[in-house]
């Protein structure tokens, strides 16, 4: 796992004043390109959620979508999208939380899980914390008991990961960057 979390991390790629002056954008794109970076990537999570009994896997949109559905494949288990507000055709519930300029909403359809059900949040990375923690509170009215936040990356400096501690959710990340 040690050797895995320093594979994952070297092929992150980080891209200077991207979307704007002075962000450190951390680009997943070739973790995913490379086979091995893929399969390792994937084979952690699998292994650290495979005795957890989970229900399902919820994603968060956009790069949540890339990784929990074959997480969820491999464990047999289901997929939930959590999306941006707009996206989802059914009955949804939605939560709203602040950025750093202005606000933003995630949606979940009302009947994506079942009361008492055991799910795990997928996501990239983890900023502020905002997208997972509004993820949490979704999945929680409808009833799910959320195990941990899950993401190939933890910015801790930002302290996201801090917030969703706090507030009683566990986090796992495979590599972080200061
Ligand atoms: C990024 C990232 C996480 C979120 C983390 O997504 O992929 O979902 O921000 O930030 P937070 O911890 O401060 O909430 P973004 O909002 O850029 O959307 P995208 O996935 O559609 O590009
Ligand atoms: N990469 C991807 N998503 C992000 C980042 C980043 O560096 N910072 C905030 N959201």
């Amino acid at each position: 796992p040690r050797e895995a979390s320093a594979y994952v991390r070297s092929l992150v790629r980080t891209v200077p004043d991207w979307p704007e002056p002075g962000v450190q954008f951390r680009d997943i794109t070739p973790v995913f390109q490379n086979p091995r970076g893929l399969r390792t990537l994937v084979d952690v999570l699998v292994d650290r959620y495979f005795d957890a009994k989970l229900d399902a896997v919820v994603g968060l949109d956009a790069r949540g979508f890339m990784i929990g559905p074959i997480v969820a494949y491999e464990l047999n288990i289901g997929f939930v999208p959590v999306r941006k507000i707009g996206k989802l055709p059914w009955k949804t519930i939605s939560e709203s939380y602040d950025l750093e300029y202005g606000s933003a909403t995630v949606e979940v359809h009302a009947d994506a899980c079942n009361a008492g059900d055991r799910v795990v949040l997928i996501d990239d990375l983890i900023a502020t914390g905002g997208t997972m923690l509004a993820g949490m509170h979704l999945l929680e009215r409808l009833g799910a008991k959320v195990i941990e936040a899950a993401a190939l990356i933890d910015l801790p400096d930002l302290g996201g990961s801090a917030r969703l501690r706090a507030a009683g959710l566990p986090v796992f990340s495979i590599c972080e960057f200061a």
